[in-house]
Order: C-alpha cells, then structure tokens, then sequence
C-alpha cells in the first residue's frame, strides 16, 4: 500500500491541517466537489485553494464563479491576506465571470461569457482560460449557479457529468462545489455530484451546546485510505484551518 501511496502524485490543498488527512493532498488531475449548507466555507475553500496553488506551489488557477461577481470575491479574498488582483495581472489566476450573464447583467470583466449563459459556452471559457495561463487547478463555484432544473434527472447528471468530465480532460485538479439545501437533502445539491466526482469533503456548521461549530467530513476519496473522522475546522484571518480530531 506504502508502495502504491507514493507513486501516486498529491496536489496541495493549501489548507492547514486538510493534506495531512488526505496524505498530501488531491491525487493531481482529479475532480473533487466541496459541499455544505450555506456559509460553510465553500467559496472560501474555492479561493484557498487556487490561492495556495498559485502564490505556494507554483500552479496557476482558474476560478469560474456562478453565484457571486468577481469583484465581490475579490474583496472577501483580501480578508484572508489574499489579494487576487496581482495573481490576475501576473496570470497565476483567471477568474471567469458566468454570475453576471446567469443575471443577465453585462460584465466589465475580461473573462466573462458575453453572449448569455449556457453550459457550452462555459466550457469553452473554461478550456480558453486553462489553455491561455497553463492551469493547474479549477474551482467551479457553485454547482448551484448553473441553475439546472432539478426536476429533470436526466439534464443535471448530463450537465454535471459533461462539467466533470471537461475538467478532467483537461488534467486540471479541480474542485467542484455543491449547496446543501437541508440536513436531511443529501450529501449535494442534486444528489448525483458524489457519483460523477472522485472525491467529496462535507462542510458543515452544526449547533452544539447552544453554540455553532464547523466541522469536515472526507465522505469519498477515491485510491485514498482517508479517515472516517469528523475534523472541526476554522475559519481564520488566514483562511480555513482544520484541526486534528478527537475535539468533537
Ligand atoms: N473574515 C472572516 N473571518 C472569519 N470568518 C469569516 C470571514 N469572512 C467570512 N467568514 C465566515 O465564512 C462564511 C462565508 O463563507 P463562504 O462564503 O465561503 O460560504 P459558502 O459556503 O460559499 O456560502 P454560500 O452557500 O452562501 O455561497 C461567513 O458566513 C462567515 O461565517
Ligand atoms: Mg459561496
């Protein structure tokens, strides 16, 4: 197994505490979806990720925001210490704008999709930006923005498997993420997210003791002996650091 282990190329996450668990990080090249409840940590994570990517290791990034404009983000981002801009000028980082033609806005962004949203034209977005900074890493943030009408089974698997499977051709590590309406609503907004990725982590922000605490789960982690543990997590002027568990 050690043997196996190591022939296997890890991907920091960026995220304290979070590769040691995940014995190093994402294998490279694989497609990871984050979910959790609202304000627990998605887009946070998102931006961690491509930050720690691009000022740490030396990978660029692309992040394709659906839900939030691009300005928004860059302005929670300074908040950790991470200033996107210079990462945007230097193209260590693309960040897509789908959220305003989702709104039907117009976008004053240089990557934004001009003519209305569709998921092709998404992915040719996301194919230009990749190809024109070399991309390692990918965040799609959210699943949720692409608006895919949950009563038809068959358009959110095939939407969600076409996304899924554009990132992998592409030999991006990448995450994917994914809104929990409710506790009781499953582990992903459309319930198939799980199946089609090689990996889901579950943040949450659960009530304990009148107070409210934030935790992880690793609930898939393909061609990884993960633990099974519940790791409560932070979210510090640093970002999110996750602890060792055994605390709850
Ligand atoms: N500077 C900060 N320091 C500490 N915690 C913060 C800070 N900024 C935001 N937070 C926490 O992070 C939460 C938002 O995180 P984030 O936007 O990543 O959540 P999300 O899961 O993407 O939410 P949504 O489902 O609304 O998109 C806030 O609700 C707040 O609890
Ligand atoms: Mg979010």
């Amino acid at each position: 197994m050690a043997t196996t282990q190591k022939l296997i190329e890890r991907v920091k996450t960026g995220i304290p505490g979070l590769d040691g668990i995940l014995h190093g990080g994402f294998i490279r090249g694989t497609n990871i979806v984050i979910s959790g409840g609202v304000g627990t940590g998605k887009s946070i994570f998102s931006m961690q990720f491509l930050t720690a990517g691009a000022e740490k290791y030396n990978e660029t990034g692309v992040l394709v925001t659906l839900e939030e404009k691009p300005s928004e983000l860059r302005r929670e981002a300074a908040q950790f210490g991470w200033n996107l801009e210079p990462l945007e000028v230097e193209k260590k980082l693309i960040i897509i704008d789908a959220a305003s033609s989702k709104a039907g806005l117009p976008s004053s962004e240089e990557w934004a999709l001009r003519r209305g949203f569709d998921l092709n034209t998404l992915a040719q977005e996301i194919y230009k930006a990749t190809k024109t900074i070399n991309a390692q890493r990918i965040a799609v943030d959210s699943l949720s923005g692409l608006g895919l009408r949950i009563e038809s089974a068959a358009e959110v698997r095939g939407s969600i498997f076409k996304l899924s499977a554009l990132l992998r051709e592409l030999g991006v590590t990448s995450i994917m993420t994914s809104e929990i309406l409710s506790k009781s609503a499953g582990l992903s907004r459309y319930g198939v997210e799980e199946f089609i990725a090689q990996g889901l982590i579950i943040l949450s922000l659960e009530e304990e003791q009148g107070e409210l605490r934030r935790s992880l789960v690793i609930r898939k982690m393909r061609a990884t002996a993960h633990s099974l543990k519940r790791f409560p997590f932070e979210i510090s002027t640093k970002g999110i650091v996750v602890m060792p568990s055994g605390e709850i």
